[in-house]
Parts: C-alpha cells; structure tokens; sequence
C-alpha cells in the first residue's frame, strides 16, 4: 500500500501548509480522506499555534505545528520566525523563563517530546533537525552541593544542525554547522562543524562532508 512518498518541492505554496522540509505525495483511493483531514488539521493547528505565539509576544512567528499544542513558556524573549513542530504523541515544551532568551532560525523543525526552555539563553541555527525526546539545557537547575553553584551557561547550536533522538545537550555547549549528534548523545562538550558525534559523553566519531550551503531534509 503506497502511504505517501516524501519529495522535495519548490512550490511555497504547498510548502505553507505542510512540513517545511517536505511534502507527502497524496495516497490513492481510500487513504485520500485521511490524508486530506491531517493537512486539514495541520492547517488550522498552524494558524491557532501562530495566532497564540504572536498575542504572547512573538512577532512575526509563523509556526507549522503537526499533532498537540506545545507548552509554552514566554516570560522571557523568544524569537521566532518559519519552524515546525511535531508532536503527535507528546507535546514539545519549548520557550524562555524570564530574562531569558531563546531564539530559533528559519526552517527549523522540533520534533515531538523536545524540551527547549531557555534559562539564559539558547540560539538555535536556521534548518536544524531536532528529534524527538531531545532536551537542550542553558542549565543545570539543581547545584550538585554546598560549594558549587547551579551551572547556567548559554548554549549555541549552528546551522543545519541535526539533534537525534534522545540528545541531550547541556550547559555552555556550543555545536557547529552542519554537525550531527547521534541519538542518545550526551553533548558535554563544544561540537565542531561537520562533526558526527556519539555516546555518552558525546565523543567524535567522524568529520562530514558538507557544503555551507548545503541543507539536511
Ligand atoms: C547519527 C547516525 C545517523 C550515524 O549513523 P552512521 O553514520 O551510519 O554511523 P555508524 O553506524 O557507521 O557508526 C559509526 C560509529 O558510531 C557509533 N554509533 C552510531 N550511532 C551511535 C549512537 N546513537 N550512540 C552511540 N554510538 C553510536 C557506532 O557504534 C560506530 O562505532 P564504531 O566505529 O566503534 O563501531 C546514527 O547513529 C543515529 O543516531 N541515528 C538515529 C537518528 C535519529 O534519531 N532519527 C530519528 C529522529 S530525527
């Protein structure tokens, strides 16, 4: 049974209303109702979830969500413009506490589970893929005893950055163009552009060849 085959289009149009790196080719027959009634509800979850993030403050978001609403934090500042979430099964939880800053670049898609609540201050690159159930910290919440106080420091993730699942990223951690961090990751350490890294603590497992412009789908 053809479901869907994902493409590459140029059309801005269809683009709008679907996720921003792809487009499903509609399915035959049955499936075709199903098919229409998710773009449906993409649809009006976007327009709801963009109207909610520009009345609590973020001008001129425009934001594709696929599943639940997101838990928002916005006492600090978030900027936003074009990303996409995803979160049919478990909701992204996403924002800035006050004073904080979060900021997101263009075409960056968050996928369902994610916690990015920035406490200082997290930038995230244009085009970053950022997988389900990955958790991105500006710090560490808790001091770990007497001496030593609670870590915040902020964190810095490049362009074309992709996230998988279950990474965690942690304070003052700064991850270059195009890396790759591999599911389960434990980022405790700076990431140099075009870098796959792995494991806990994430370690450099390859470099990766990618042009500047060059952009992950
Ligand atoms: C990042 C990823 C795509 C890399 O795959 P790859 O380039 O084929 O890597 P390889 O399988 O060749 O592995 C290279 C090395 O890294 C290790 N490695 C790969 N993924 C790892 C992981 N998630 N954790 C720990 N080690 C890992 C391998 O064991 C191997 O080690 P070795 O050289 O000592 O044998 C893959 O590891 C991954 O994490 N995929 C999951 C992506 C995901 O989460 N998708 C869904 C959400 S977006």
């Amino acid at each position: 049974m053809v479901v869907g085959r994902v493409v590459r289009t140029g059309s801005q149009v269809r683009d709008a209303f679907l996720m921003p790196h792809s487009v499903a080719v509609p399915p035959d027959g049955s499936r075709r109702y199903l098919y229409a009634m998710n773009r449906l509800s993409v649809l009006w979850r976007s327009v709801a979830i963009t109207l909610l993030c520009r009345v609590r403050g973020m001008r001129g978001a425009y934001v594709i969500l696929e599943g639940q609403f997101p838990v928002l934090h916005t006492r600090g500042t978030i900027r936003v413009r074009k990303i996409a979430l995803r979160s049919r099964t478990v909701r992204v939880e996403i924002g800035a506490d006050e004073g904080a800053v979060l900021e997101i670049g263009d075409g960056t898609f968050i996928n369902q589970g994610a916690v990015i609540v920035a406490s200082s201050r997290i930038t995230i690159g244009a085009n970053c893929r950022v997988g389900d159930q990955v958790a991105i910290y500006d710090s560490d919440f808790h001091a770990i005893d007497e001496s030593t106080p609670t870590r915040t420091a902020p964190v810095t993730i490049g362009f074309n950055v992709w996230l998988g699942r279950g990474a965690t990223v942690l304070p003052g951690v700064c991850i270059g163009d195009h890396a790759v961090v591999a599911a389960g990751a434990v980022v405790t350490k700076d990431v140099v552009s075009r870098t796959l890294v792995a494991g806990n603590p994430a370690k450099r497992v390859r470099e990766l060849s990618a042009s500047s412009d060059w952009r992950r789908v």
